[in-house]
């Protein structure tokens, strides 16, 4: 008898996301996979509508539905306003992936108060101000999966990185205790820790850096935006729907 084979890719046909910096690098792949998966996908990103022109055409060309709201995922305000707008617009909300972020190194003798508040406004508390526009929509429908990028970073700490490291540490304990939160709801919530991945904000970084950090990798290869993108789709799927409060590497064996 010939042996059959079941495809069990994520189906995420009927469900509507959120993706923050969902325009570049690690978060226009979430975007992508999440609506090659079926899922309408709403991209908040400080970047410009023409700049969010090519993602959107290339999710609706192949028959997938998008939306591009410009917002400052660090401003509270602006946060429950888009929410709302993506809740109105696609009528439902059911995954909110957490990816906007950004670095401002520096040693911390010479780090500036600046360097540190904006790091921790946009990557901690913009994080806590979607999730906090989400969890009453997810509590009353009784379901909802949240997927925060945090880094490898936040786990061990990182020369220079004072502002980021502690950013993204922050985002564990914020994703363990929604994760306790909103565990009766059927809520999933959990965090994917990504070690270098060749993007926009790696590039900024400089060629040491990336040549440093593919030393570190067990995997001698950088890490790409789909290797994060295909984890997302994954713990927002059923096949996921036994994990929750996780942070989950991925990272070449950056950090073992
Ligand atoms: N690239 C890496 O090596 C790496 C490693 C670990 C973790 N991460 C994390 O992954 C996430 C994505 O990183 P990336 O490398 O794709 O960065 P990126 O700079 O390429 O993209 C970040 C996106 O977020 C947007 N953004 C920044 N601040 C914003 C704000 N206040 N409001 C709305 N949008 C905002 C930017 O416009 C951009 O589109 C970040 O949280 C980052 O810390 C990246």
């Amino acid at each position: 008898m010939e042996q059959q084979f079941n495809s069990t890719y994520p189906d995420l046909r009927g469900h509507s996301a959120i993706v923050t910096g969902g325009i570049s690098g690690i978060g226009a792949a979430i975007s992508l996979e999440l609506a090659r998966c079926g899922a309408q996908v709403a991209m908040i990103d400080l970047k410009t509508e023409e700049e969010a022109t090519g993602l959107l055409h290339n999710i609706s060309k192949p028959g997938g539905k998008a939306m591009f709201i410009k917002a400052d995922t660090s401003d509270f305000t602006a946060a429950l306003n888009t929410v709302q707008k993506v809740n109105d617009q696609f009528g439902r909300i059911d995954i909110l992936v957490n990816n906007a972020g950004i670095n401002r190194d520096g040693v911390i003798w010479k780090m500036s108060e600046e360097q540190w508040d904006d790091v921790i406004r946009v990557n901690l508390k913009g994080y806590f101000n979607f999730t906090r526009a989400v969890a009453p929509i997810f509590r009353e429908q009784r379901s909802g999966k949240i997927v925060n990028i945090t880094s490898i970073n936040g786990l061990r700490g990182k020369f220079g990185q004072a502002n980021y490291s502690a950013s993204k540490a922050g985002i564990i304990g914020l994703t363990k205790s929604v994760a306790r939160e909103l565990g009766k709801y059927n809520v999933n919530v959990n965090a994917i820790a990504p070690g270098m991945i060749e993007t926009a904000m790696v590039k900024n970084a400089g060629e040491t850096v990336r040549a440093a950090a593919l030393d570190e990798m067990v995997l001698k290869s950088p890490g790409k935006p789909d290797d994060i993108a295909h984890l997302v789709v994954f713990l927002c799927s059923d096949l996921a729907r036994h994990i929750t409060g996780e942070v989950i590497r991925v990272d070449g064996g950056q950090y073992i």
